[in-house]
């Protein structure tokens, strides 16, 4: 599934990830600016958070218990549709996803 990252300049990364990838992973492995997924995936370092664009909202979900908590402690902008993106995981459902990136992240 393609997925697209937007930065807050608005300069747009598609990305070809492979299906059971997340969304932090896929960024990682093509170098996508502002995900860091320090912790490597294991949803304690919130360095992965991006905005799913609300035409996705729906399809990719809510966060779940411990990501919720992570995502009131540890980031900045916490938003609607906020999300930890080590814990998206891409399925061809999600095919064309279009997420915005927070401005740093570190
Ligand atoms: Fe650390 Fe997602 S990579 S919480």
């Amino acid at each position: 599934p393609k997925v697209v990252y937007v930065s807050t300049m608005g300069d747009e990364r598609v990305v070809e990830a492979a299906a059971g990838e997340t969304v932090m992973s896929a960024a990682v492995r093509n170098g996508v600016p502002g995900i860091i997924g320090e912790c490597g995936g294991n949803n304690s370092c919130a360095t992965c958070h991006v905005w799913v664009r609300d035409d996705f909202a729906g399809r990719v979900g809510g966060p779940g218990d411990l990501e919720d908590d992570l995502l009131d402690l540890g980031v900045e902008d916490r938003r609607a549709t906020s999300r930890l993106g080590c814990q998206i995981e891409l399925t061809d459902d999600l095919d064309g996803l279009v997420v915005d990136v927070p401005p740093a992240q570190a």
